[in-house]
């Protein structure tokens, strides 16, 4: 098995890589290094993933084909997990362009050359984004996802559109996974739970969207890289090979209730600052895992507590 991770510096990637590593299965990693967060922190799990000589890292942007194709000439890939992506509703509004070229035209290219190498399983990252304000809860893989709140949102539903076709007309198997908000040690900085925890230690204001009425499903990373890992020598059995699977913990938790089990973590008191609903934003976000809990025997359990636990244990060791 050959496997390239696209967003190797990535917060999902690298967690992914790292496991990966662990289970002796060698990792090619893509990453372009782009400064949308801190690099400083991409390039931090960069090096510890260099420490493994499993690991090889290319600088590549996934924009450019030529590249993607000179890189899969040498290297024989056997397996592609596209994680690279900008990601981020709020971002997405202020700057479409930036979003439709990494995560339309760099899917496209990254895709493309998967089928011309005849990968055996194409998985990537989709997000629970696309699923816009459901009027349902908990969201399922079928319910309705064409009416994106985000340009971040709309980007990712193209995604699972063209993987569709890919499979159907390319007999490529595709995966996507429709993530919903991602969290723990070595966390994006740009995400809530960073700018709260951050925040707080340093006694500043947090901004609460949505006055703290949002409720979201969050998953803790060691379970979602078990998940990907399930599904790598898993691909769609159908007969047009593509599987959609949300990955969720299934249970939506209320933004000021979330914020409480922080100050409590960290026995602070937060100073508060809320403010409106924001563009892009979906009101909540709450995923079933029936299906994906049925296809690998396996689901995301990490209960917040314990999951916040450990996400503030690394902050304060990373950046304390
Ligand atoms: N973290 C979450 O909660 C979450 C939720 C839903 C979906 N997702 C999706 O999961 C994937 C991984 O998310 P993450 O949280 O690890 O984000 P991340 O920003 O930490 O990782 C993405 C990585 O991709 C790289 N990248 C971006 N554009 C690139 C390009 N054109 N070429 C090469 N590399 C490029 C970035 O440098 C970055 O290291 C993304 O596709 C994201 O949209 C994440």
């Amino acid at each position: 098995m050959r496997i390239l991770i696209t967003g190797c510096a990535g917060f999902i990637g690298y967690s992914l890589s790292t496991y990966l590593l662990k289970k002796k299965i060698k990792v090619f990693g893509i990453d372009n290094l782009n400064s949308v967060y801190d690099l400083k922190l991409k390039k931090d799990r960069l090096k510890n993933l260099q420490k493994n000589r499993n690991f090889k890292f290319f600088k590549i942007d996934i924009r450019n084909k030529e590249k993607l194709n000179q890189n899969f000439l040498i290297n024989n890939y056997t397996h592609v997990i596209n994680l690279a992506a900008v990601a981020g509703v709020r971002k997405s509004i202020k700057n479409p362009n930036s979003y439709f070229k990494n995560n339309v035209n760099g899917f496209f290219n990254i895709i493309e050359t998967s089928k011309n190498f005849k990968i055996r399983h194409f998985i990537y990252a989709s997000s629970s984004s696309v699923y816009g304000n459901s009027k349902i809860y908990p969201v399922k893989e079928k319910n309705l996802t064409d009416q994106p709140e985000s340009f971040y949102a709309s980007t990712k539903k193209i995604n699972e559109i063209i993987s569709y076709s890919y499979s159907g007309i390319y007999n490529l198997p595709c995966t996507g996974l429709r993530f919903f908000t991602v969290y723990g040690p070595w966390g994006r900085p740009d995400m809530a739970l960073f700018k709260f925890v951050n925040n707080i230690l340093n006694n500043k204001k947090i901004d609460l969207f949505n006055y703290g009425n949002h409720f979201r499903d969050f998953t803790y990373i060691d379970d979602v890289v078990e998940c990907v890992y399930r599904l790598i020598n898993k691909p769609s059995k159908l007969k047009i090979p593509n599987e959609i699977f949300n990955i969720s913990n299934q249970k939506s938790h209320n933004l000021k209730n979330y914020v409480k089990m922080i100050e409590k973590e960290l026995n602070i008191k937060a100073k508060v600052n809320p403010i409106p609903l924001q563009k892009g934003d979906v009101k909540k976000t709450y995923g079933s895992v029936n299906k994906l809990f049925k296809f690998i025997d396996y689901k995301p359990e990490t209960d917040i507590k314990s999951g916040l636990k450990n996400y503030i244990k690394w902050y304060k060791k990373y950046y304390i």
